[in-house]
């Protein structure tokens, strides 16, 4: 079932039943908003298509191995989470909150290639060409050769991208794509996807890289980057909260490189710069002395950050008392807060508790778990931890603290803040090798990180 024309159909993303038109509830499956417009291919150049002889196999050995060719962005952090700079005709797609800097970092990319030599174009989707001017002065690289034209048809950036085959071109965003297949409005997923396959097959084709902007929604996947996600050869997403300078970009997914990499950039008055000790900018605004604050040292990819956990527990009114964790795994949240509670008859059935990471950075690891417990712990009994020391570790159901990797890089990073003292899981502190100036101290259950924190 086609539409009139014959171009598209409303293909159920569960069951793939098509329908000629949208429609709230699948016939075929009964599920709800699943239909998603889709491009057909063309049944006419179907016919026409000779068909086509199965490609043949060769040994992998005879197969070439083929250095990637790597370009420089100018942003030296930027280049180590693409695995060491961009891949020419690598596709990568830059998601995060509007606001947070995409544009500007794809601008700043954008200046720095053409810097060095190569055309760059920049698809301007959602400002005009003089307000991509704006921000290049503001940037100080309105004189580089970076092209610009405000086009949203696909099919014309597409032609564009053929035509003129630039070095890199950015496209900002895809949620203001459209393709002239589909009939519905530019930012929904039939829109975004099939815009986004077309530009793909352009720039692989003609060997472009391509930067792909595309705002996350609050809710994190409707319409946004997510379904683009396959189709791409590497993920990066911008977080951290509008209200601080410091910027996170994080490689979830990377072809030519290593996932879990980021980099921490702050937004200043002329755009993004790197932060070369990301510790130090985290821990920044630190207070001392006070309730609540833990410093927990976590691996950011393969890099150890320090970064301040904050717990904050009050009397709650509510028969469900809240529980809220900015930065952290509310689940992993619940469950520590579950340990504390069953385990250290620590009463917070009662309390409403708020955790949060300072700097609007996001910390998924399990090594979080400590200084999670810590913060709460030192909240709850209004005793501030001990200001010189770090702690990280692994929790288990039972109270047990479990190690977890790369022990020795962490105690590392913790020295060279400056700090003396680490907390961590016993299991780890076996066969570690000594760091001048920063001790030890392994623990394997939480009665003993109470004791050795003094908050027993
Ligand atoms: P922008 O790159 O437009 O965000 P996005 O494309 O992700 O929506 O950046 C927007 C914010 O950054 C805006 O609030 C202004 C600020 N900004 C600076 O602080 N300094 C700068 O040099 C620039 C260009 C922007
Ligand atoms: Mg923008």
């Amino acid at each position: 079932m086609v539409d009139k024309a014959g171009r598209s159909a409303f293909v159920c993303q569960e069951c793939g039943r098509a329908a000629p038109r949208w429609m709230g509830q699948c016939p075929g499956c009964g599920g709800w908003n699943t239909l998603v417009e889709e491009a057909l291919p063309d049944a006419r150049a179907r016919s026409a298509r000779p068909p086509t002889r199965a490609a043949v196999p060769r040994p992998l050995a005879e197969v070439a191995g083929g250095e990637t060719l790597r370009r420089s962005t100018g942003l030296a952090e930027l280049d180590r989470v693409l695995g060491g700079g961009l891949v020419q005709g690598s596709v990568v797609l830059v998601g995060g909150d509007p606001g947070i800097g995409k544009s500007t970092l794809a601008l700043q990319a954008c200046g720095a290639l053409a810097q060095q030599g190569f055309p760059v174009l920049y698809v301007a989707g959602e400002e005009s060409p003089e307000q991509v001017r704006l921000r290049a002065d503001r940037l100080g690289m309105a004189e580089t050769g970076v092209l610009v034209v405000a086009e949203t048809g696909a099919e014309a950036v597409a032609e564009l991208v053929s035509s003129t085959r630039p070095a890199a071109v950015v496209v900002d965003s895809i949620q203001t794509l459209s393709t002239a297949a589909l009939s519905s409005a530019p930012g929904s997923v039939g829109q975004v996807r099939e815009s986004a396959g077309l530009l793909v097959a352009a720039c692989k084709a003609s060997g472009v890289a391509c930067f792909l902007i595309g705002h996350v929604t609050k809710e994190g996947t409707l319409a946004g980057p997510r379904v683009l996600e396959h189709l791409v050869d590497t993920v990066l997403y911008f977080e951290g909260d509008g209200a601080h300078a410091l910027r996170v970009l994080r490689a979830v997914k990377n072809r030519f490189g290593s996932t879990n990499e980021v980099a921490v950039f702050e937004m200043g008055e002329g755009g993004l710069v790197e932060v070369a000790n990301p510790s130090a900018a985290f821990l920044a605004e630190r207070p001392v002395g006070a309730p609540g604050s833990a410093v927990l040292a976590t691996l950011e990819g393969s890099r150890p950050v320090l970064v301040e956990i904050q717990a904050l527990v009050s009397r709650s009114g509510l028969a469900m008392p809240r529980r809220t964790a900015i930065g952290l795994d509310s689940g992993r949240v619940a469950l520590l807060l579950a340990v504390l509670e069953k385990r250290l008859r620590m009463p917070l059935h009662e309390q409403d508790v708020f955790l949060n990471v300072a700097g609007g950075l996001r910390v998924d690891e399990p090594a979080t778990d400590l200084a999670v417990v810590a913060a709460v712990a030192s909240a709850v009994r209004g005793r501030a931890l001990p200001e010189d020391t770090v702690i990280w570790g692994e929790v288990g159901l039972t109270g047990e603290v479990r190690a977890v990797a790369r022990a020795e890089a962490r105690l590392r990073e913790a020295a060279r803040q400056g700090f003396n003292r680490c907390v961590l899981p016993a299991g780890n502190v076996k066969g570690l090798a000594a760091v001048a100036d920063v001790r030890a101290d392994g623990v394997a259950t939480l009665e003993q990180l109470f004791e050795v924190l003094a908050l027993a």
